[in-house]
Protein backbone atom coordinates (compact mmCIF):
# COMPACT_ATOMS: atom_id res chain seq x y z
CA UNK A 1 0.00 0.00 0.00
CA UNK A 2 0.99 3.57 -1.16
CA UNK A 3 -1.03 5.53 1.81
CA UNK A 4 -1.44 4.74 5.90
CA UNK A 5 -4.02 6.96 6.58
CA UNK A 6 -5.38 7.83 10.09
CA UNK A 7 -8.00 9.84 11.34
CA UNK A 8 -7.50 11.91 14.60
CA UNK A 9 -10.29 13.08 16.65
CA UNK A 10 -10.70 15.95 19.03
CA UNK A 11 -12.64 17.99 21.43
CA UNK A 12 -10.55 19.44 24.02
CA UNK A 13 -11.32 21.58 27.49
CA UNK A 14 -12.23 24.44 25.46
CA UNK A 15 -15.34 22.57 24.08
CA UNK A 16 -15.31 24.93 21.05
CA UNK A 17 -15.16 22.65 18.34
CA UNK A 18 -14.50 19.06 17.37
CA UNK A 19 -10.98 18.96 15.32
CA UNK A 20 -10.47 16.24 12.96
CA UNK A 21 -7.23 15.56 11.01
CA UNK A 22 -6.51 12.36 8.74
CA UNK A 23 -2.77 12.31 8.85
CA UNK A 24 -0.82 9.58 6.29
CA UNK A 25 2.33 8.11 8.23
CA UNK A 26 3.29 5.93 5.58
CA UNK A 27 7.18 5.62 5.07
CA UNK A 28 7.59 7.16 8.63
CA UNK A 29 6.30 10.58 7.66
CA UNK A 30 3.32 12.22 9.39
CA UNK A 31 1.48 14.25 6.39
CA UNK A 32 -1.31 16.12 7.03
CA UNK A 33 -4.18 15.41 4.25
CA UNK A 34 -6.74 17.13 5.50
CA UNK A 35 -8.41 18.73 8.39
CA UNK A 36 -12.16 19.70 9.62
CA UNK A 37 -13.92 21.11 12.45
CA UNK A 38 -16.93 21.12 13.80
CA UNK A 39 -18.32 23.53 15.70
CA UNK A 40 -19.84 22.64 19.02
CA UNK A 41 -23.60 24.42 19.73
CA UNK A 42 -23.48 26.46 22.51
CA UNK A 43 -26.18 24.12 23.98
CA UNK A 44 -24.06 21.46 23.89
CA UNK A 45 -20.87 23.53 25.07
CA UNK A 46 -22.77 23.96 28.16
CA UNK A 47 -23.97 20.32 28.37
CA UNK A 48 -19.99 19.52 28.37
CA UNK A 49 -19.55 22.55 31.17
CA UNK A 50 -21.93 20.99 33.40
CA UNK A 51 -21.17 17.87 33.63
CA UNK A 52 -17.26 18.90 34.60
CA UNK A 53 -18.89 19.63 37.77
CA UNK A 54 -20.46 17.17 40.25
CA UNK A 55 -24.46 17.73 40.43
CA UNK A 56 -27.81 16.27 39.96
CA UNK A 57 -28.95 13.29 37.78
CA UNK A 58 -25.58 12.96 36.23
CA UNK A 59 -25.38 9.30 35.09
CA UNK A 60 -28.73 10.01 32.73
CA UNK A 61 -27.19 13.53 31.08
CA UNK A 62 -24.07 11.50 30.93
CA UNK A 63 -25.42 8.35 28.97
CA UNK A 64 -27.74 11.05 26.98
CA UNK A 65 -24.33 12.91 25.53
CA UNK A 66 -22.03 10.24 25.40
CA UNK A 67 -24.28 9.40 22.45
CA UNK A 68 -25.17 12.51 21.28
CA UNK A 69 -21.29 13.85 21.18
CA UNK A 70 -20.47 10.61 19.25
CA UNK A 71 -22.91 10.80 16.80
CA UNK A 72 -21.08 14.31 16.02
CA UNK A 73 -18.34 12.26 15.70
CA UNK A 74 -19.47 10.26 13.01
CA UNK A 75 -20.70 13.44 11.67
CA UNK A 76 -17.52 15.12 11.42
CA UNK A 77 -15.69 12.14 10.28
CA UNK A 78 -18.45 11.75 7.37
CA UNK A 79 -17.74 15.54 6.32
CA UNK A 80 -14.26 15.03 6.20
CA UNK A 81 -14.27 12.00 4.19
CA UNK A 82 -16.52 13.86 2.01
CA UNK A 83 -14.62 17.00 1.85
CA UNK A 84 -11.30 14.76 0.54
CA UNK A 85 -13.44 12.10 -1.56
CA UNK A 86 -11.93 9.54 0.56
CA UNK A 87 -14.42 6.35 1.42
CA UNK A 88 -14.18 4.64 5.06
CA UNK A 89 -11.60 1.43 3.37
CA UNK A 90 -8.99 4.06 2.69
CA UNK A 91 -8.98 4.83 6.54
CA UNK A 92 -6.97 2.58 9.04
CA UNK A 93 -8.38 3.89 12.48
CA UNK A 94 -9.56 6.51 14.01
CA UNK A 95 -8.17 7.76 17.00
CA UNK A 96 -10.41 9.51 19.06
CA UNK A 97 -9.73 11.54 22.10
CA UNK A 98 -13.24 11.81 23.57
CA UNK A 99 -14.73 14.79 25.65
CA UNK A 100 -13.43 15.02 29.03
CA UNK A 101 -15.72 15.79 31.62
CA UNK A 102 -13.70 14.44 34.42
CA UNK A 103 -9.99 14.79 35.27
CA UNK A 104 -8.82 13.69 38.47
CA UNK A 105 -4.67 12.88 38.43
CA UNK A 106 -3.45 10.61 40.99
CA UNK A 107 -1.66 12.87 43.82
CA UNK A 108 -5.02 15.09 44.80
CA UNK A 109 -7.44 14.26 47.88
CA UNK A 110 -10.16 12.58 45.57
CA UNK A 111 -9.68 9.11 44.07
CA UNK A 112 -8.35 9.24 40.91
CA UNK A 113 -9.69 8.86 37.81
CA UNK A 114 -10.61 10.37 34.19
CA UNK A 115 -13.23 10.27 31.98
CA UNK A 116 -13.55 10.61 28.27
CA UNK A 117 -17.16 10.30 26.12
CA UNK A 118 -18.14 10.27 22.95
CA UNK A 119 -19.03 6.38 22.41
CA UNK A 120 -16.71 5.08 20.39
CA UNK A 121 -19.34 1.88 19.91
CA UNK A 122 -21.42 4.33 17.27
CA UNK A 123 -18.38 5.85 15.75
CA UNK A 124 -17.56 2.51 14.54
CA UNK A 125 -21.01 1.72 13.59
CA UNK A 126 -21.67 5.20 11.88
CA UNK A 127 -18.38 4.82 10.02
CA UNK A 128 -17.72 1.28 9.56
CA UNK A 129 -13.69 2.50 10.38
CA UNK A 130 -12.31 0.88 13.46
CA UNK A 131 -11.72 3.36 16.37
CA UNK A 132 -9.39 3.78 18.96
CA UNK A 133 -10.71 5.72 22.04
CA UNK A 134 -10.04 5.87 26.27
CA UNK A 135 -6.50 6.46 25.70
CA UNK A 136 -6.20 7.71 29.12
CA UNK A 137 -7.39 5.59 31.30
CA UNK A 138 -4.64 2.78 31.04
CA UNK A 139 -1.82 5.13 31.86
CA UNK A 140 -3.69 5.82 35.03
CA UNK A 141 -3.79 2.28 35.68
CA UNK A 142 -0.50 2.03 35.36
CA UNK A 143 0.48 4.53 37.71
CA UNK A 144 0.47 7.82 35.59
CA UNK A 145 -1.96 10.94 35.01
CA UNK A 146 -3.37 10.27 31.67
CA UNK A 147 -2.42 13.34 30.43
CA UNK A 148 -0.34 15.05 28.89
CA UNK A 149 -0.38 12.08 26.03
CA UNK A 150 0.64 14.55 22.86
CA UNK A 151 4.48 14.95 24.02
CA UNK A 152 5.00 11.18 22.49
CA UNK A 153 3.64 12.94 19.12
CA UNK A 154 5.77 16.01 19.34
CA UNK A 155 8.66 14.05 20.10
CA UNK A 156 8.01 11.72 16.88
CA UNK A 157 7.51 14.74 14.46
CA UNK A 158 9.09 17.75 16.33
CA UNK A 159 12.34 16.33 18.22
CA UNK A 160 15.27 17.75 16.03
CA UNK A 161 18.96 16.21 16.39
CA UNK A 162 20.86 19.79 16.09
CA UNK A 163 18.86 22.06 17.94
CA UNK A 164 16.78 22.08 21.64
CA UNK A 165 12.82 22.97 21.31
CA UNK A 166 9.79 23.22 23.10
CA UNK A 167 6.52 22.59 21.98
CA UNK A 168 3.84 24.41 24.23
CA UNK A 169 0.17 23.10 23.45
CA UNK A 170 -2.34 26.24 24.41
CA UNK A 171 -5.80 24.61 24.53
CA UNK A 172 -8.48 25.03 27.55
CA UNK A 173 -5.19 24.05 29.67
CA UNK A 174 -1.75 24.52 28.53
CA UNK A 175 0.86 21.75 28.44
CA UNK A 176 4.47 21.84 27.36
CA UNK A 177 6.96 19.45 26.15
CA UNK A 178 10.58 19.62 26.24
CA UNK A 179 12.81 18.14 23.30
CA UNK A 180 15.99 18.30 23.68
CA UNK A 181 18.39 17.10 20.97
CA UNK A 182 20.01 14.93 22.90
CA UNK A 183 18.89 12.87 26.58
CA UNK A 184 15.31 12.47 27.44
CA UNK A 185 12.11 14.43 26.13
CA UNK A 186 9.72 15.61 28.96
CA UNK A 187 6.47 17.11 29.23
CA UNK A 188 3.36 18.23 31.86
CA UNK A 189 0.41 20.29 32.22
CA UNK A 190 1.50 24.47 33.09
CA UNK A 191 -2.00 25.21 34.27
CA UNK A 192 -5.15 27.07 32.39
CA UNK A 193 -4.26 27.86 28.97
CA UNK A 194 -7.09 29.61 27.13
CA UNK A 195 -10.10 28.47 29.82
CA UNK A 196 -10.09 31.60 32.42
CA UNK A 197 -9.98 34.04 29.69
CA UNK A 198 -12.39 32.26 27.68
CA UNK A 199 -15.00 31.59 30.93
CA UNK A 200 -14.47 35.49 31.64
CA UNK A 201 -15.43 37.36 27.67
CA UNK A 202 -18.34 34.89 28.03
CA UNK A 203 -19.29 36.46 31.43
CA UNK A 204 -18.83 39.97 30.50
CA UNK A 205 -18.87 40.54 27.06
CA UNK A 206 -20.75 37.54 25.80
CA UNK A 207 -18.27 36.11 23.38
CA UNK A 208 -16.62 32.37 23.43
CA UNK A 209 -12.95 33.67 23.27
CA UNK A 210 -11.20 37.01 23.05
CA UNK A 211 -9.88 37.40 19.79
CA UNK A 212 -6.52 38.25 19.25
CA UNK A 213 -6.45 38.76 22.66
CA UNK A 214 -7.09 42.17 22.37
CA UNK A 215 -9.61 42.69 25.49
CA UNK A 216 -6.53 41.91 27.56
CA UNK A 217 -4.47 44.36 25.62
CA UNK A 218 -7.29 47.30 26.81
CA UNK A 219 -6.73 46.74 30.22
CA UNK A 220 -3.86 46.95 32.43
CA UNK A 221 -2.66 43.32 34.49
CA UNK A 222 -3.34 43.79 38.43
CA UNK A 223 0.70 42.47 39.81
CA UNK A 224 -1.77 41.39 43.02
CA UNK A 225 -4.20 39.60 41.56
CA UNK A 226 -1.60 38.11 39.08
CA UNK A 227 0.19 36.81 42.88
CA UNK A 228 -2.81 35.75 44.43
CA UNK A 229 -3.90 33.70 40.90
CA UNK A 230 -0.01 32.27 41.22
CA UNK A 231 -0.55 30.70 44.32
CA UNK A 232 -2.96 28.47 43.45
CA UNK A 233 -1.66 24.97 44.79
CA UNK A 234 -0.89 23.38 41.26
CA UNK A 235 1.83 26.00 40.24
CA UNK A 236 3.87 24.57 43.12
CA UNK A 237 3.09 20.75 42.26
CA UNK A 238 6.26 18.70 40.42
CA UNK A 239 5.62 17.09 37.88
CA UNK A 240 4.37 14.64 36.33
CA UNK A 241 1.26 16.76 36.50
CA UNK A 242 -1.94 17.16 34.79
CA UNK A 243 -4.99 19.46 35.45
CA UNK A 244 -8.46 20.28 34.14
CA UNK A 245 -11.55 22.37 34.76
CA UNK A 246 -12.03 21.00 37.87
CA UNK A 247 -9.10 23.23 39.48
CA UNK A 248 -9.21 26.33 37.32
CA UNK A 249 -13.06 27.55 36.48
CA UNK A 250 -15.01 30.54 36.89
CA UNK A 251 -15.40 29.51 40.86
CA UNK A 252 -12.13 29.83 41.67
CA UNK A 253 -11.91 33.03 39.50
CA UNK A 254 -14.47 34.61 41.38
CA UNK A 255 -13.39 33.32 44.73
CA UNK A 256 -9.94 35.16 43.89
CA UNK A 257 -12.05 38.67 43.17
CA UNK A 258 -13.49 38.54 46.42
CA UNK A 259 -13.50 42.10 47.91
CA UNK A 260 -12.01 43.29 44.95
CA UNK A 261 -12.70 46.56 42.49
CA UNK A 262 -11.00 45.67 39.44
CA UNK A 263 -12.18 46.69 36.07
CA UNK A 264 -13.02 43.25 33.93
CA UNK A 265 -10.58 44.46 31.08
CA UNK A 266 -8.01 44.28 33.66
CA UNK A 267 -8.83 41.10 34.86
CA UNK A 268 -8.72 39.84 31.87
CA UNK A 269 -5.22 41.85 31.18
CA UNK A 270 -3.52 39.68 34.51
CA UNK A 271 -5.50 36.31 33.01
CA UNK A 272 -3.29 36.62 29.78
CA UNK A 273 -0.43 37.34 32.09
CA UNK A 274 -0.88 34.52 34.03
CA UNK A 275 -1.02 32.10 31.44
CA UNK A 276 2.13 33.34 29.66
CA UNK A 277 3.72 33.46 33.63
CA UNK A 278 3.14 29.94 34.42
CA UNK A 279 4.30 28.83 30.93
CA UNK A 280 7.40 30.73 31.08
CA UNK A 281 8.01 29.83 34.94
CA UNK A 282 8.36 25.81 33.49
CA UNK A 283 9.86 26.28 30.58
CA UNK A 284 12.54 28.16 32.50
CA UNK A 285 13.09 25.37 34.83
CA UNK A 286 13.38 22.85 31.95
CA UNK A 287 14.96 24.41 28.75
CA UNK A 288 17.97 25.97 27.79
CA UNK A 289 17.79 29.47 26.70
CA UNK A 290 18.96 29.24 23.22
CA UNK A 291 15.84 26.51 22.41
CA UNK A 292 13.22 27.10 19.76
CA UNK A 293 9.85 27.37 21.12
CA UNK A 294 6.50 26.63 18.78
CA UNK A 295 3.20 26.95 20.28
CA UNK A 296 -0.20 25.45 19.06
CA UNK A 297 -3.56 25.04 19.87
CA UNK A 298 -6.01 27.59 19.69
CA UNK A 299 -3.73 30.28 21.83
CA UNK A 300 -1.34 30.98 18.95
CA UNK A 301 -3.77 32.48 17.64
CA UNK A 302 -4.17 35.29 20.57
CA UNK A 303 -1.47 37.49 19.10
CA UNK A 304 -1.14 39.73 22.36
CA UNK A 305 -0.33 36.08 24.41
CA UNK A 306 2.15 35.23 21.50
CA UNK A 307 4.07 38.98 21.76
CA UNK A 308 4.14 38.50 25.65
CA UNK A 309 5.31 35.38 25.73
CA UNK A 310 8.11 36.47 23.25
CA UNK A 311 8.75 38.64 25.42
CA UNK A 312 8.98 37.03 28.47
CA UNK A 313 11.39 34.93 26.58
CA UNK A 314 14.00 37.31 24.90
CA UNK A 315 16.99 34.55 24.55
CA UNK A 316 14.48 32.07 22.35
CA UNK A 317 13.05 32.31 18.76
CA UNK A 318 9.46 32.02 19.89
CA UNK A 319 7.04 31.00 16.84
CA UNK A 320 3.84 29.07 15.80
CA UNK A 321 4.19 25.40 14.74
CA UNK A 322 3.06 26.87 11.64
CA UNK A 323 6.93 27.09 11.51
CA UNK A 324 7.66 23.50 11.24
CA UNK A 325 4.81 23.52 8.25
CA UNK A 326 2.06 22.23 10.26
CA UNK A 327 -0.84 24.25 11.35
CA UNK A 328 -1.19 24.64 15.22
CA UNK A 329 -5.02 23.93 15.13
CA UNK A 330 -4.61 20.57 14.04
CA UNK A 331 -1.35 19.31 16.43
CA UNK A 332 -3.73 17.38 18.77
CA UNK A 333 -5.58 15.63 16.11
CA UNK A 334 -2.83 14.14 14.46
CA UNK A 335 -1.47 13.26 17.90
CA UNK A 336 -4.94 11.52 18.20
CA UNK A 337 -4.03 10.02 14.96
CA UNK A 338 -0.42 9.11 15.79
CA UNK A 339 -1.81 7.33 19.06
CA UNK A 340 -4.45 4.95 17.28
CA UNK A 341 -1.29 3.96 15.14
CA UNK A 342 0.46 3.42 17.93
CA UNK A 343 -2.51 0.75 19.42
CA UNK A 344 -3.13 -0.77 16.34
CA UNK A 345 0.90 -1.43 15.76
CA UNK A 346 0.59 -2.53 19.50
CA UNK A 347 3.35 -0.43 20.46
CA UNK A 348 3.15 1.95 23.77
CA UNK A 349 1.63 5.61 23.19
CA UNK A 350 2.24 6.94 26.42
CA UNK A 351 6.00 8.61 27.77
CA UNK A 352 6.38 7.13 31.45
CA UNK A 353 8.77 10.05 32.35
CA UNK A 354 5.84 12.48 31.27
CA UNK A 355 2.69 10.91 32.62
CA UNK A 356 4.45 9.60 35.67
CA UNK A 357 2.93 5.71 34.75
CA UNK A 358 5.35 3.15 36.13
CA UNK A 359 5.62 1.47 32.16
CA UNK A 360 5.33 2.74 28.83
CA UNK A 361 2.26 0.50 27.50
CA UNK A 362 -0.17 0.05 24.59
CA UNK A 363 -3.04 2.72 25.27
CA UNK A 364 -6.73 2.35 24.33
CA UNK A 365 -9.89 0.07 23.50
CA UNK A 366 -10.10 -1.12 20.01
CA UNK A 367 -14.03 -1.11 18.31
CA UNK A 368 -13.35 -3.54 15.19
CA UNK A 369 -15.34 -1.69 11.83
CA UNK A 370 -16.55 -5.59 11.76
N1 LIG B 1 -8.02 34.17 17.03
C1 LIG B 1 -7.94 33.80 18.33
N2 LIG B 1 -7.62 34.71 19.27
C2 LIG B 1 -7.55 34.38 20.57
N3 LIG B 1 -7.80 33.15 21.03
C3 LIG B 1 -8.13 32.19 20.13
C4 LIG B 1 -8.21 32.45 18.74
N4 LIG B 1 -8.55 31.31 18.11
C5 LIG B 1 -8.68 30.36 19.08
N5 LIG B 1 -8.43 30.88 20.28
C6 LIG B 1 -8.48 30.21 21.60
O1 LIG B 1 -8.26 28.83 21.44
C7 LIG B 1 -9.27 28.08 22.12
C8 LIG B 1 -9.45 26.75 21.44
O2 LIG B 1 -8.21 26.11 21.43
P1 LIG B 1 -8.08 24.56 21.27
O3 LIG B 1 -6.67 24.29 20.94
O4 LIG B 1 -9.15 24.05 20.37
O5 LIG B 1 -8.36 24.09 22.77
P2 LIG B 1 -9.01 22.74 23.31
O6 LIG B 1 -8.05 21.65 22.93
O7 LIG B 1 -9.11 22.96 24.77
O8 LIG B 1 -10.34 22.62 22.62
C9 LIG B 1 -10.49 28.98 22.07
O9 LIG B 1 -11.39 28.66 23.11
C10 LIG B 1 -9.85 30.35 22.25
O10 LIG B 1 -9.66 30.64 23.59
MG1 LIG C 1 -10.80 22.79 20.69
Amino acid sequence: MSTEYYLGLMSGTSADAIDLAIVDFHQNKSELIGSHSLPLTPEIRHQIHSLTIPGHNEIDRLGQLDCQLAELFALAISQLLGKLGLNPQQIMAIGSHGQTIRHRPPGNRDASFTLQIGDPNIIAERTGITTVADFRRRDMAAGGQGAPLVPAFHHAVFQSTSVDRVVINIGGMANVTWLPKSGKTLGFDTGPGNVLMDVWILKHLGKAYDTNGDWAASGTPDSELLLQLLSHEFFSQLPPKSTGREAFNLEWLSSMLKHKTLHAADVQATLLQLTAHSIVKDIKKLATEECEIYVCGGGAYNLNLMTELALQLPQSKVATTEELGVAPEWIEAMAFAWLARQTMMRKAGNLSAVTGANREIILGGIYFAS
